[in-house]
């Protein structure tokens, strides 16, 4: 049976630290022009069914530099579109690819195809998580920071699947994690009490940005509205006035704090311009580690790469 990548919580520390180091390797690598052809004659399927620049190029360009070949299946263009059962088109995907990325809905949609396919299947994000982003930005932390052991963490914004992501990997990294949400708009309450069973003490939530940013090492924020979620653009802007991460909100934290978005950003709503703009912003690095991070993650579960302990 393959082993697949859906969420964070069903990978131990040991070993995502493990893949984190495989993703610096990999980055020092290709850096470097050292060939790492771990993915050599391997297909990989890429499934969206939401849109994506980041996710898609980083998938396919990742893909290429270790030696394989990227299958870009956009929603509309498959029968899966047009409603062939997931566990049908899982089965048929396995006979033909070595690996399969999705971008969809529901997770219950990528636990069902990865359920049925005999090949690793990668969440490349739900409504639910979006566990290749928060590795991408534990690398772009450990990066500036050397390591994310007792830095303290904030979230700004929507109890989204970012948050949601974030809370698991508080609870299984060990970090202090701080979520400001606004009422109404707070994560999982399942995620939150799994990590709060897991890490107890570790995760607080309140409804002031203030009270979540104040000393914090490391600040991440992300749209009101995800996608799928459009309809509710304006109702969201109401609930969400005194959650823009702007100089004011910046200077509670660490003044050597940085700053965190995995793009897109809507500019002047969670975010400033100024700050994402400014000296703490981290977030083109951080989009050019999802480069790194999931060529860890295929290499390790497509290419058979060591690396996560
Ligand atoms: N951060 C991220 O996943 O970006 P895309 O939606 O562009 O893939
Ligand atoms: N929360 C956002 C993240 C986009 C990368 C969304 O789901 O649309």
């Amino acid at each position: 049976m393959s082993r697949h990548f859906l969420a964070l919580h069903d990978y131990t520390k040991i070993e995502l630290d493990g893949l984190l180091a495989l993703a610096a390797e990999l980055k020092n690598k290709q850096k470097s022009g050292v060939p790492h052809k771990l993915l050599d004659g391997k297909t990989v399927a890429l499934i969206f069914e939401k849109a994506s620049t980041r996710t898609r190029v980083s998938f396919e360009v990742g893909v290429f530099q270790l030696g394989g070949h990227a299958l870009f299946m956009p929603s509309g263009s498959s029968q899966m579109g047009r409603g062939e059962p997931i566990k049908d088109s899982a089965r048929v995907m396995a006979r033909y690819c070595d690996g399969v990325m999705i971008r969809t809905f529901g997770q219950a949609i990528v636990d069902e195809f990865a359920k049925h396919s005999d090949i690793p299947v990668i969440n490349g994000l739900t409504d639910l998580f979006h566990p290749c982003q928060i590795m991408a930005d534990l690398q772009t932390v450990i990066e500036h920071k050397k390591s994310y052991t007792g830095l303290k963490f904030a979230w700004i914004g929507d109890g989204n699947n970012m948050a949601n992501t974030w809370i698991e990997a508080a609870a299984i990294f060990g970090f202090e994690l701080r979520l400001a949400c606004p009422v109404g708009y707070e994560p999982d309450q399942a995620v939150m009490a799994w990590a709060q069973a897991k890490a107890p003490g570790l995760i607080t939530l309140t409804a002031d940005p203030k009270a979540a940013v104040i000393g914090a090492d490391v600040i991440n924020t992300d749209v009101w509205a995800s996608m799928g979620q459009e309809a509710e653009q304006k109702e969201r802007e109401k609930s969400f006035v005194g959650y823009c991460l702007d100089d004011a909100l910046l200077a509670l934290a660490q003044p050597d704090c940085i700053v965190l978005h995995c793009l897109p950003a809507h500019r002047g709503e969670e975010i400033s311009d100024a700050v994402i703009e400014g000296k703490h912003s981290v977030v083109w690095d951080e989009a050019e580690n999802r480069l790194h991070i999931q060529k860890a993650i295929m290499a390790y579960l497509i290419g058979g790469a060591s690396g996560a302990q």
